[in-house]
């Protein structure tokens, strides 16, 4: 069976009686699938199985395969090794459905494989205890081959205030293995598992890699096994007991997206911001420019200050106030309050009325923070209801950030949230919510069972129905900044907060990596204050802005003690952004490999390419007394693009002449192909550390 779309095919074979992946990568051409077979078949080593076969997709042991199988589970003392067989196939238009049992186990396994037109495979399995006694899942993943030119593997891991950070290594033999026990899918989420040929940069090269569409555990592998073969694998990470299926239950995994580019990382995320970008329920409307007060106020709120902040977002271009964490029950401080969403009197003597309509009234958006799965033991609703808390019986978890974890699984806590946020979100003609999750889970349990799957689908269910019964509702995941980041919240949630981390310097990174498969339009990216909150170094509001304007923008900052330049410069940022975001938020990203790492250079080009706009940021001293050439690739080749750099974030430049095509004023008299602009580029001016400059190009 061949699937092919955009790029990428992937032929299964059934011929053996079980599913095998023949070729995942790009369209082969005309062939016969049995030559393909006979090309792929390996020789018969010493000291190994006497017939050689492919472990096909699901890896088990019993075809005599030593590497880590995609099933594993048992009932008690049997039904251990696993050996399927395909009783049905079922084709349709994108895919297939590879139905398989194993009668002396009990199992029954459903396999289906969808390509969509973005080229992006996804792979739903489903597994059901066909047996009469309780069989207990302990992994079902999905695995996919990789070929022996993949060499190396490229993962992410992180930490609050520095998400998403490359690790790139060789793919050597033995199981690497990513797995993520928070409950939620974490800082250190990998987002997918990505193999690479040696030459894989951003803009060339083979990538594939793997990612699930899970908020909560996961796993993700690489493994090269004593054969040699590599495959990738990801699936949810059950916890021990979480999935004891009685007879006849079905355990669904959740969907994992396979990703194929021959042309480098960016073909990956272009292939998944077309994907995303298709998604039911993604907000037609531009991303509003966004004023969240946390780093401007904290836990100080006051009618009259955040009123006055209102005033001023609302003249320099903003489009949604955000009031964040400190608004409710005891909350004047992060360790009380959590659980009791009603408005704090203390804080709130008129109520919120007054701010919302005031933000209303000035034509902006009103969003309001919450936390709902969790608790402070200092809260009426944790006082009242104790063991509404994810626990093991008769044991507290070791509290962090001063609270607990809510039991979402319990049908009356759940109706307690989902009460309360609703009411306010009706009350107050709330147009968006920030929904916070700041503490791992631990000890997990509902009634004495494991409960992250369940508290997974729970959270999922509770947004779904807050969307339903409020239209227009927008969400905002957020995780102490980029802790649930992830593949399954892109379909329930409409905008992530990246990171708490606003330095610019290090946002840089943070956004480029996460953007790898999640589009830059979901990623919330703010200017900070001028003295960063988290690294305290100051820098000036160009680098600041010209980071916050390649993801959905906004401001974290108390414009009340902003400069009239500074005033000035945003103002102009937010036109900038106004004028610029269809771009942005539709083009095809692109991460150019710079040959000085004292620089970073990353652009989008529009999707018809007739325009883009690069953003050449200077994060140290250049090595070279004139920087490196920045080149503009992605481009039509043979078309003729008008450059000119957009001043908006460019700071004084220190040098007696600007470069050639330049000219003196920001309109450049010069043109050039999209070949040149891929391959000679242009010479910077000489930027100062921590200065940025963007530069359009527009076909003419
Ligand atoms: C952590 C978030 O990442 C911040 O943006 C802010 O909302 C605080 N929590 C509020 O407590």
């Amino acid at each position: 069976m061949r699937l092919s779309a955009t790029g990428v095919e992937l032929i299964l074979d059934l011929a053996a009686g079980y599913p095998v992946v023949l070729h995942w990568g790009q369209p082969l051409g005309d062939l016969a699938v049995a030559d393909l077979r006979a090309a792929t078949t390996p020789a018969a080593p010493g000291a190994d199985l006497d017939d050689p076969v492919d472990p096909g997709m699901l890896r088990e042991t019993a075809r005599g395969y030593t590497g880590r199988p995609a099933l594993r589970g048992h009932r008690g003392t049997h039904a251990f090794s696993p050996l399927f067989a395909v009783e049905d196939v079922a084709v349709d238009r994108a895919g297939a459905t590879v139905r398989m049992a194993d009668a002396a186990a009990g199992l029954a396994l459903s396999l289906t494989l969808t390509l969509t037109e973005h080229g992006v495979l996804l792979i739903d399995q489903a597994l059901t205890n066909a047996g009469d006694d309780v069989y207990s899942l302990d992994e079902l993943s999905t695995c996919l081959p990789v070929p022996d030119r993949a060499t190396e593997t490229l993962d992410f891991s992180g930490r609050w205030l520095l998400e998403r950070q490359p690790q790139r290594l060789p793919f050597a033999p033995g199981l690497r293995l990513r797995e993520g026990r928070e409950g939620r899918s974490g800082h250190d989420h990998t987002i997918v598992q990505c193999a690479l040929t040696a030459d894989a940069t951003t803009e060339r090269g083979e990538v594939w890699a793997l990612g699930v569409l899970w908020s909560g555990g996961i796993r993700h592998l690489a493994e090269r096994d004593v054969r040699g073969r590599g495959a990738l694998g990801a699936g949810e990470l059950l916890e021990a007991g979480e999935a004891q299926l009685a007879p006849g239950e079905t355990y669904a995994a959740p969907t994992v997206a396979a990703f194929y580019s021959g042309a480098g990382l960016d073909g990956i995320s272009a292939a998944s911001h077309a994907w995303l970008r298709a998604r039911p329920g993604r907000p037609a409307s531009a991303r509003p420019l966004t004023l969240n007060v946390w780093e401007a106020v904290y836990f100080d709120h006051d009618l009259a200050t955040l009123t006055a902040l209102a005033d001023r977002a609302a003249t320099v271009g903003v489009e949604r106030f955000v009031l964040d964490d400190g608004w409710f029950g005891a909350r004047r401080d992060d360790t009380s309050g959590l659980g009791d969403w009603v408005v704090s009197a203390d804080a709130w003597p008129t109520g919120l009325a007054p701010l919302v309509e005031h933000v209303h009234g000035l034509g902006m958006q009103f969003g309001l923070w919450f936390e709902g799965e969790m608790v402070s033991p200092d809260s009426d609703l944790y006082r009242a209801h104790p063991d509404w808390i994810l626990q093991v019986p008769g044991r507290v978890p070791p509290p962090a950030r001063f609270q607990q974890v809510l039991d979402l699984v319990n049908p009356d806590a759940y109706a307690h949230v989902l009460g309360q946020v609703s009411a306010l979100i009706s009350e107050h003609g709330i147009d968006y919510l920030k929904w916070d999750h700041n503490r791992f889970l631990t000890d997990a349990g509902h009634a004495g069972t494991p409960a992250p799957r369940r508290q997974t689908q729970a959270i999922y269910r509770l947004f779904d129905e807050l969307k339903r019964r409020h239209p227009g509702l927008e969400i905002e995941s957020c995780a102490s900044g980029g802790g649930r980041v992830d593949l399954g919240m892109v379909f329930h949630a409409d905008r992530f907060w990246t990171s708490d981390q606003n330095d610019p310097l290090e946002r840089q990174q943070i956004q480029r990596w996460t953007s790898l498969v999640i589009p830059p339009e979901m990623l919330g990216s703010h200017i900070g204050p001028t003295t960063s909150h988290t690294t305290g170094r100051t820098h000036g509001v160009g680098l600041r802005a010209a980071t916050a304007l390649f993801g959905h923008a906004g401001l974290e900052w108390n414009l009340l003690e902003a400069t009239e330049d500074e005033l000035a410069a945003i103002t102009r940022f937010a036109a900038l952004y106004r004028e610029q975001r269809d771009l942005l938020h539709s083009g095809r990203v692109v991460r150019v490999e710079h040959p000085d790492p004292s620089a970073v250079v990353h652009g989008v080009v529009a999707a018809d390419a007739s325009r883009a706009l690069f953003a050449y940021v200077q994060l140290a001293t250049s090595s070279g007394i004139t920087p490196a050439a920045m080149r503009l690739p992605g481009l039509t080749p043979d078309a003729r693009y008008r450059v000119r750099v957009r001043d908006v974030v460019t700071g004084e430049v220190i040098q007696k002449r600007g470069p050639g095509w330049m000219g003196g004023d920001d309109v450049s008299g010069i043109a050039l192909s999209g070949a040149a602009l891929a391959q000679v580029g242009l010479r910077p001016p000489i930027l100062r550390p921590e200065q940025a400059m963007l530069v359009e190009a527009v076909r003419i």
